[in-house]
């Protein structure tokens, strides 16, 4: 194990109840003036936003709204949420919604307080914000596990390039699965594969002997499939949907990457062909990870034969360690098609074949990942998800 220094910002308030619960404990911390950010709509729909709104004015709030953050949230999205933040003396902001409401949020936490360009700040200075307005977020789409993390990906329409930029962290998380409940089950299904993913990512990276950090992440990848696999079955399932919250939660709280470098090739690789096509994320990783693993397992074969073992209960008997590791990834690739995710590009309705050149020639090239990519194996993985 790498060494580390552990400890986390985001106060999670968990279950019914919790946006009152948390509120009461955390408002009066903060100023007056609160911007309640969120995306399309769903959230006016649901009546969360009303919810959420009349727990603001009890405890004696002054409403700013932002509304319109979409899916794949771009940087001139933050600009315009930061120069609202600024115009109306924003104290606090509020994210109500899934990852993209949430990351918009973090980095327009950083731009409404500083002077200086925030892209520029970090992809040309290497420099990172340190003073952020303060936030919290109530989730209604599980599955990124962005409220519990600093990290926000944003994509610059200018550069074609869909980002991790950092930001502020929620100093409190609000997940009450009731506030998910509509949540449509393309995106239920699509945000529980991410979080699959994230553990993946985790597990797959540096060092790969079986840390305590990997023992967790096998019974979250377990907890994860499982639960899924209930949804599936019915979409109603509260304890499935909480347990897949919680999940997402676990995935991205720093608990599965203590000591650990972590891999996240796959998600490199979405979030490039996110930049060109706005994709939908998870979708996009369930079509990419079945083939980069099937280019990776040689590499990493005693992590994949463990991932064959303790994730997917396949047995070793009679199996070289390589067969054991390959049946890991064909277990993989079964259940991304058992749940009825896309596997290819096409099926996701991209056209533009040339996009594929476009993402592996900018797409970044991970330190976790146990083989050393060529860009242009990138493209044969590419095309191979056609
Ligand atoms: O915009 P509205 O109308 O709210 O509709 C949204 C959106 O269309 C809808 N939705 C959300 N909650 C709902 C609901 N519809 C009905 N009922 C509800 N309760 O769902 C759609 C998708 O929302 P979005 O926030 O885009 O989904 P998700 O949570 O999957 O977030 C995706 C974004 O997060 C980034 C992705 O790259 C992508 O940009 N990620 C962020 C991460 C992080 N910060 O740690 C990690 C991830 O790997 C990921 O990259
Ligand atoms: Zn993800």
């Amino acid at each position: 194990m790498n060494d580390f220094i552990y400890s986390y910002p985001v106060k999670v308030y968990f279950g019914q109840g919790a946006a009152k619960k948390a509120f009461a404990a955390e408002l009066g911390k903060v100023g007056k003036n609160v911007m309640v950010t969120y995306g399309g709509g769903s959230v006016k729909r649901s009546g969360v936003f009303d919810e959420i709104c009349g727990l603001l004015k009890e405890a004696g709030k002054e409403i700013v709204e932002f509304s319109g953050i979409m899916p794949n949230p771009t940087y001139k999205k933050v600009q315009e949420g930061a120069a609202l933040a600024r115009d109306r003396h924003v104290d606090f902001i509020l994210a109500v919604g899934g990852g993209s409401v949430i990351d918009c949020s973090k980095i327009i936490a950083a731009q409404a307080v500083s002077k200086k360009d925030i892209w520029d700040m970090e992809f040309k200075e290497h420099q990172f914000p340190t003073e952020f307005l303060p936030m919290g977020a109530v989730v209604t789409a599980s599955g990124t596990g962005a409220e519990m993390n600093n990290g926000a990906v944003i994509t610059n329409e200018e550069t074609k390039q869909k980002a991790g930029v950092l930001g502020a962290y929620a100093s409190f998380a609000v997940l009450d699965v009731e506030y998910t409940m509509t949540l449509p089950e393309k995106q239920v299904i699509s945000g529980a594969f991410d979080t699959l993913s994230h553990c993946m990512e985790t597990y797959f990276g540096s060092p790969r002997q079986g840390t305590l950090s990997d023992d967790i992440a096998e019974a979250v990848m377990r907890n994860t499939i499982r639960n899924i696999r209930a949804l599936k079955k019915d979409m109603n399932d509260r304890n499935a949907r909480s347990e897949l919250m919680w999940a997402s939660a676990m995935g991205e709280n720093g608990i599965l990457k203590i000591g650990k470098v972590t891999d996240f090739q796959a998600h490199q690789i979405e979030h490039q062909l996110g930049a060109y096509t706005d994709c939908n994320h998870g979708q996009g990783l369930a079509v990419i990870h079945p083939v980069l693993y099937r280019h990776m397992y040689q590499d990493g074969a005693e992590q994949f034969a463990r991932f064959a073992e303790n994730v997917w209960g396949i047995s070793g008997e009679g199996k070289t360690r390589e067969e054991l590791a390959a049946a890991g990834v064909r277990a993989l690739a079964d259940f991304v098609k058992e749940i009825g995710m896309p596997t290819t590009f096409t099926e996701m309705g991209i056209t533009d074949r040339s996009v594929l050149k476009a993402t592996a020639d900018t797409c970044n090239l991970t330190a976790g990942c146990c083989k050393k990519f060529s860009r242009e194996e990138i493209l044969q993985i590419l095309e191979e998800c056609w």
